[in-house]
């Protein structure tokens, strides 16, 4: 078995993975989103502190499996420095205590993994991820060989969605509260412009968008002011943009692209308006549609350890000593790392 912490942002999260079967024994997660809300995003200190109590609390819920560890993986990359480095030195502790080997396991790749929890893995594939910190199109041929296509010029999907409840007073996180405000909205109350519209870019904007919405938040006498129905509509008719704006960019992918697999993954993956949209976009193309679960798109250890079960097999180690955090370039482009 492999056991399996995720820290990168505000979840504490620790899972147990049979390598022979990929069955998941055990999984747990803690979120943070409450002691997070009233500061309209995560606090980075706070979150660190929060992992350091939350952390050791699950440990001991795995106790009956630790002497059947064959390993033990962690996210190093891209997160929070402060709350990586909260499960890096569990992970290692873990690994130099019973002498097994660790595996560093990158986020997005983690993410990724979330289609395959307790299945085979389907490659190749091409993969939009959607997540608080990131938005891209990647293709996917190995766990080695990952490739992105298309990545946003500035704020994520999820960061978006965050931005807009925040400018209404909602709180953290967005993403599930203006999905939800959005079905009772008029999605064509405001005409919000659909990022890069006219640009022969493959890639994504999200920041205009953001400002667009507080344009309108102004024009209403500001967020105080809002009624329901404003709100409402304003959620409606940014979803809306957000949903054009991808379903443009991921055409233009698959029309250069002739793998016939496709998946929708990280925390914004769990809107089912943007996956129906997907849904029709792929039967138009002739595209299978793949996602993970509802439990399993926004942050978990689950999608590291299934990640780790591949990395397993091809001894894909690191030495305990040396593990530390990587700093990714957030608009990286290229190999995914
Ligand atoms: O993948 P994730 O848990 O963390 C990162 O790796 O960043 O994604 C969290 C993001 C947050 O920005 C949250 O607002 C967004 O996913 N999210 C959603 C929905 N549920 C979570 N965005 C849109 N619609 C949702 N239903
Ligand atoms: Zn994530």
């Amino acid at each position: 078995m492999i056991l399996s912490i995720e820290s990168s942002c505000d979840d504490s999260s620790i899972a147990i993975t049979k390598i022979e079967n990929n069955e998941l024994v055990f999984h747990k997660k803690i979120s943070q989103e409450k002691e997070h809300a009233c500061y309209g995003g995560v606090v980075p200190e706070l979150a660190s502190r929060l992992h350091a109590i939350d952390l050791p609390n699950i440990l001991e819920e795995t106790k009956p499996y630790l002497n059947d560890l064959k390993a033990v993986a962690v996210t190093n990359q891209p997160g929070l420095s402060v709350t990586l480095l909260e499960g890096i030195a569990m992970a290692k502790t873990i690994a130099i205590s019973k002498n097994i080997p660790l595996i560093p396991v990158h986020h997005l790749k983690g993410h990724i993994y979330s289609l395959f929890i307790e299945k085979e893995a389907i490659l190749p594939l091409l993969v939009l991820l959607i997540s608080g910190g990131h938005t891209q199109i990647i293709r996917v041929e190995s766990l080695e060989k990952m490739t992105i296509l298309a990545t946003s010029i500035d704020d994520s999907v999820g960061e978006s969605f965050d931005k807009t409840a925040k400018m209404m007073g909602l709180g953290y996180p967005g993403g599930p509260v203006i999905e939800q405000l959005a079905l009772k909205g008029d999605e064509n109350a405001f005409s919000f412009p659909v990022p890069l519209r006219n640009s022969k870019l493959i890639a994504f904007s999200l920041s205009g968008l953001k400002n667009a919405v507080r344009l309108a938040i102004e024009s209403l006498g500001g967020t105080e002011n809002l009624t329901e129905q404003n709100r409402s509509d304003i959620a409606a008719s940014f979803q809306k943009a957000v949903k054009l704006h991808l379903l443009q960019k991921s055409k233009k992918v698959f029309a250069d692209e002739q793998i016939k697999d496709f998946a929708i993954v990280g925390g914004a993956s769990a809107n089912l308006y943007i996956r129906n949209a997907y849904e029709k976009l792929c039967a138009e193309f002739g595209k299978t549609l793949h996602t993970a679960p509802l439990e399993f798109c926004s942050d978990n250890a689950a999608m590291i350890g299934r990640y780790a079960v591949e990395a397993y097999k091809k001894e894909l180690f690191t030495d305990p000593y040396e593990i530390d955090i990587v700093h990714t370039k957030k608009r990286q482009s290229g190999t995914l790392l």
